[in-house]
């Protein structure tokens, strides 16, 4: 654990006060992600950093050899997966990362479960799971709750590392990081991300890995974003605000057939209608931002077609067949990115690329 902590120095209404931008410096330790809470704490370096990582954690773990040495590298350390919200992928391969490295898991998925039906507050909920684990991994409905937990726990006398694996219709980072892989594999014989159009397409408005994909795309040269959706599921301001700081290119658009040609990638998303207050989003015809066999015919011969799942009838499923279409392989990256953030996290990151080194010799 990490003496030097500055959210030790802040009062929790200090640091709400602080913009987005001056909150990612507070989550790293020595230059690397501890919390892994918004994509915004992720700078080019660090986003090559855990792809790079994820690479070699790819390959060490092809051996018998290899696996035992990964097995060994946190054995010592245990992990709280608290997923409060519906989960398959993110959950199973967080578990899966844990289980590569040997960290031991336990998990509360219904809160029904635990003592927060007795009417104990969330926070002291988690506080107590940090009294038991060392790392905390969590998903949760409301905006900001995971920064809250690793301003409350970095005050507490366990300052473990928080994970956001999703909070609200505001940010994935580690469903982010694992679409950079995703990108950066499919483009590495094309110059890699930089220059690459990316159209986002569905519901923009309220799904959290848009959102936090774009924030990480912006680090990139010459990447253009288009935003395809309804006018009623646009992509918030404040994310666009954060591409127009950082001068990236985008166009917004409710046509999705003329972008097709345009794009190096296509983010297809699903109607986030569980955020309805009045089932307005389900009253929406929604079939003009759905991918087709036919579609197929108009996209780039190299271009791919990314998705974080779970769908509904956004990509036909005649569509995986296709060699372009990258979501089933999107699924298997992010257990090595996750893997990598987490070793990146306990500062173990340096021993794989050691053990990387004299494999490759
Ligand atoms: C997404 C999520 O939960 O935000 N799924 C995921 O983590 N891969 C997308 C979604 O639910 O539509």
């Amino acid at each position: 654990m990490y003496r030097d902590n500055p959210l030790k120095q802040l009062s929790w209404e200090d640091y709400q006060k602080l913009s987005v931008n001056e909150r990612a410096p507070l989550f790293l330790r020595n230059e690397k992600p501890y919390h892994a809470l918004f994509a915004q704490q992720y700078n080019r370096p660090i986003v090559e950093r855990v792809c790079e990582l994820a690479t070699r954690i790819r390959k060490i773990a092809k051996t018998r050899g290899g696996m035992r040495f990964l097995q060994d590298l946190l054995a010592e350390k245990r992990a709280m997966l608290y997923f409060s919200q519906p989960s398959t992928r993110t959950f199973l391969s967080f578990y899966a990362s844990c289980q590569i490295l040997g960290i031991k898991t336990a998990e509360v998925r219904d809160t029904a479960t635990s003592s927060e039906i007795k009417g104990e507050s969330q926070e002291d909920s988690v506080r107590t799971f940090s009294s038991y684990f060392d790392l905390l991994i969590m998903r949760h409905p409301t905006k900001g709750f995971a920064e809250r937990i690793a301003w409350l726990l970095s005050n507490s006398e366990r300052p473990v590392p928080v994970m956001n694996a999703g909070s609200g219709a505001d940010q994935h980072p580690t469903q982010a990081l694992l679409d950079m892989y995703t990108l950066q594999r499919s483009f590495e014989k094309r110059g890699g991300i930089d220059g690459k159009h990316i159209a986002f397409v569905g519901d923009l408005a309220r799904g959290r890995t848009v959102r936090s994909l774009a924030a990480l795309l912006r680090h990139f040269d010459g990447v253009k974003a288009y935003f395809v959706a309804p006018d009623a599921l646009q992509i918030g301001s404040d994310i666009l605000q954060v591409l127009d700081e950082a001068g990236m290119e985008y166009e917004v658009t409710t046509e999705f057939q003329p972008v097709i040609p345009q794009a190096d990638a296509i983010y297809m998303t699903r109607i986030q209608d569980e955020w309805d207050q009045a089932q307005e989003s389900r009253l929406l015809d929604t079939s003009n931002y759905h991918f087709t066999v036919d579609d197929l015919a108009k996209l780039k011969s190299d271009a791919i077609i990314m998705h974080p799942l779970p769908r509904r009838s956004e990509i036909d499923p005649e569509v995986d067949r296709d060699p372009r279409a990258m979501y089933w392989r999107q699924v298997r990256n992010g257990m090595w990115v996750r893997t990598a953030l987490i070793c990146t996290t306990f500062d173990r990151d340096n021993e794989v690329d050691r053990y990387y080194e004299d494999l490759i010799r």
